[in-house]
């Protein structure tokens, strides 16, 4: 097991990043919490799987556990319906601010139970335990927790640092493959941002092949350790933080245009080299570092581009909640493992896509 130890403003925690960790669950939210009651929130997809696993661990830890609360899974209920139901829940089993709230499931599950617990008796604290690679590699860790609104992704949130995040990657290996491919976007994203050497291993070796736990412990573990280098310098994305938006600019629109029928990884990795090939072409970063990106993009089967037209992804930046009035944060790299946010007019942006495309 590894341990990475994050230090925010708000709150310390450890993240703890091994194989069959949920058999040992209970005494470790005992430990880092103290509490005497919890709460399991997760999904219908989550929840057979793992769910009697969790809920056992913590009985045999002395933990007292309230009925557990499922919500239907998908991005679709990511909503203040949903929302309302847990604050609802968490109220009718009468949990106290000295009790718990795990969260047991992949992003969506993350956020909500995450933002549960934020807003419920006006903050109560909250265990992640993600079970997809892309909860485990980002979204549990660093606080942001959300639900989208018919506006957009995202749209109501609060930063709520979890007290401790369990990741277990055994529960990976019911990950389907393609969700798994998907979630590698943000993987290659964290290495091309701060680490050669893992862009240079994950090029060789593509994570989607080779999902044994020795392998997932140590990746997972060091994108958890890139993830804490920034969210600890800035927990509130007021600068550094930004820079975890890598691709995102212009994966977003993909993402948007494509009618969320994409994966969010998969539009992150596409960005990715198209803003990589875009800071080639402008004398940024040298062509072999856009060629870099793509070759590690491409050695786990995701796309390196889009075929949709700029005219359509412009559509959607301009709608982008990162976008401030005219200008919009781009995040560009200069070299593997050393990327800068850079303030770019729209119409920059605009010749920056035909550059990369
Ligand atoms: N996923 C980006 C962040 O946590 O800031």
């Amino acid at each position: 097991m590894q341990t990475v130890h994050v230090e925010t403003a708000s709150r310390a925690y450890d993240v703890l990043v091994g194989a069959h960790l949920i058999d040992s669950l209970g005494t470790r939210v005992r430990e880092a919490t103290g509490a005497r009651r919890c709460c399991v929130v997760t999904e219908t997809n989550v929840g057979p799987l793992y769910a009697d696993a969790v809920e056992r661990s913590l009985r045999a830890a002395g933990l007292d556990v309230a009925e557990r609360m499922v919500f239907a899974a998908g991005e679709e209920h990511k909503t203040l319906a949903t929302l309302g139901g847990l604050l609802e829940g968490l109220a009718e089993r009468e949990l106290t601010r000295d009790d718990v709230v795990v969260a047991l499931g992949g992003g969506v599950t993350g956020d909500m139970g995450g933002l549960a617990a934020a807003l419920y008796l006006r903050g109560i604290r909250v265990v992640q335990v993600p079970t997809s690679l892309l909860a485990m590699v980002d979204s549990s860790v660093g606080g942001k927790t959300a639900v989208d609104l018919a506006a957009g992704k995202n749209l109501v949130g609060a930063f709520w640092q979890p007290s401790l995040v369990v990741a277990d990657v055994a529960t990976l290996s019911t990950v389907p493959d393609e969700l798994f491919r998907d979630s590698c976007g943000e993987v290659v994203k964290h290495a091309v941002l701060a680490d050669e050497a893992l862009l240079d291993t994950l090029t060789e070796h593509p994570l989607t092949e080779r999902r044994d736990e020795r392998a997932l412990v140590d990746v997972v573990a060091r994108n958890v350790s890139i993830k804490r280098d920034v969210v600890s310098a800035d927990e509130r994305e007021r600068g550094l933080r930004q820079t975890l938006n890598l691709g995102h600019t212009v994966g977003h629109a993909i993402e948007a245009a494509s009618d969320f029928s994409l994966g969010h990884g998969t539009c992150v990795a596409a960005g990715l080299c198209v803003v990589a090939r875009a800071a080639a072409a402008r004398g940024w970063c040298a062509p072999k570092t856009a060629a870099r990106v793509e070759a590690c993009v491409a050695a786990h089967g995701l796309p390196t581009g889009t075929d949709l037209a700029t005219d359509e992804l412009m559509r959607y930046v301009a709608h982008d909640k990162k976008r401030h009035e005219d200008t919009v944060n781009l995040v560009v790299p200069l070299e593997i493992g050393r990327c800068e946010v850079r303030a770019v007019s729209l119409e920059e942006l605009r010749r920056l896509i035909v550059l990369g495309r």
